[in-house]
């Protein structure tokens, strides 16, 4: 396991009160890490394993939440997209361990391209005959993280996160499509200033990319957004209600999704998305509430959108 997302999100987790067992999985590093983390005073149970010795089974069988942090990163001057080569075949692989052995799971998929790997997933757990949409979710939480911070330079708020701010579309670029109209407190961004805002939020991992210089991309704030959303998820499965995130799902598998499947014409989207005991409970559709600013740029997320998601599902049914 190398120093990226899985080292901080694994501290996170550990130190977590929710979590009682932690079972890290990786092709390297995973014995010392493991050592590692285990002398922390949590109450979480942690084991560590790698593909030898049927590593993965080992790993995942039991488990009740699996959080895909796998695969490489950006460096300067690629996409995501340019990811989609090598991280397509890591996820698939992965999931295929999910349906073998924890296919019940909640699945959270962080690894890149999110458009593009959350309907690998899907694809490889229906070919199982495993697929649960309400359980299967990509993870566009630092999207949202990245525009509450973005804000508060405006609104001036002394905690951002208290400014809730939904993101909708997907990850990367255009796709991501801020949606500051609906904010809760709203928010007054001066219109000089809002086209700046937005497209800092649709590229803000290329800000880090690029200060990182050839050394990844974002890993600390994707750890404390991975975390942020795996901890919802475990609240909301432990009976705590209202618990609402942004996070990209198969429309059609979620209570609401239907209509926006229908507005977007995207089978997969990141909305507002009630969790609950059994997972995804509704789909918000707050695509009909964007103002004509918003409309515009969700017109630009759509097409993108979608060749990304084709691109997923065509991996898994004509394997190249
Ligand atoms: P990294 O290279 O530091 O870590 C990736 C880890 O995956 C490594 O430890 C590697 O050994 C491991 N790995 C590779 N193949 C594996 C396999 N088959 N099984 C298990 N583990 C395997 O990269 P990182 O910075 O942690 O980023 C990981 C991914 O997360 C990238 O694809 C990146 O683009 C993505 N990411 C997504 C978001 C998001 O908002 N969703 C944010 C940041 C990064
Ligand atoms: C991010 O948004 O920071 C991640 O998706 C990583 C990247 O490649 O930008």
């Amino acid at each position: 396991m190398k120093a990226g997302i899985g080292q901080p999100l694994s501290l996170l987790l550990k130190a977590c009160p929710l979590v009682d067992h932690l079972s890290l999985y990786d092709v390297v590093n995973t014995p010392g890490v493991t050592a590692d983390l285990s002398h922390i005073s949590s109450v979480a149970k942690i084991d560590g394993f790698l593909p030898a010795d049927d590593g993965m089974k080992k790993a995942f069988t039991g488990a009740d939440i699996v959080v895909i942090p796998a695969g490489i990163p950006r460096k300067p001057g690629m996409t995501r997209d340019d990811l989609f080569k090598i991280n397509a075949g890591i996820v698939q692989g992965l999931i295929e361990g999910v349906a073998n052995y924890c296919p019940d799971a909640y699945v959270l998929v962080i690894s890149n391209p999110v458009n593009s790997t959350v309907p690998i997933a899907a694809e490889v757990l229906t070919k199982a005959g495993k697929f649960n949409p309400k359980k299967l979710f990509g993870v566009t939480t630092l999207d949202v993280v990245r525009a509450e911070t973005f804000v508060q330079a405006i609104t001036g708020t002394k905690d951002p996160a208290q400014t809730v701010i939904p993101v909708i579309g997907g990850h990367s670029g255009e796709t991501i499509v801020p949606l500051f109209s609906q904010a809760k407190p709203s928010v007054d961004i001066p219109k000089e200033k809002l086209d700046d805002l937005t497209k800092r939020v649709q590229f803000g991992g290329d800000e880090v990319v690029k200060a990182k210089d050839g050394a990844g991309s974002a890993t600390l704030s994707m750890a404390y957004a991975g975390y942020r959303f795996a901890e919802r998820v475990m609240q909301a499965a432990k009976g705590k209600s209202g618990v609402v995130e942004s996070t990209f799902v198969y429309l059609p598998g979620v209570d609401g999704g239907d209509a926006i499947a229908k507005e977007t014409g995207c089978q997969y989207f990141s909305v507002p998305v009630e969790l609950g005991p059994q997972g995804a409970v509704k789909a918000h559709n707050i695509v009909g509430s964007a103002n004509e600013y918003e409309k515009g740029l969700l017109q630009a997320c759509y097409d993108g959108l979608k060749g990304n998601i084709e691109k997923g599902i065509d991996f898994v049914k004509n394997p190249p």
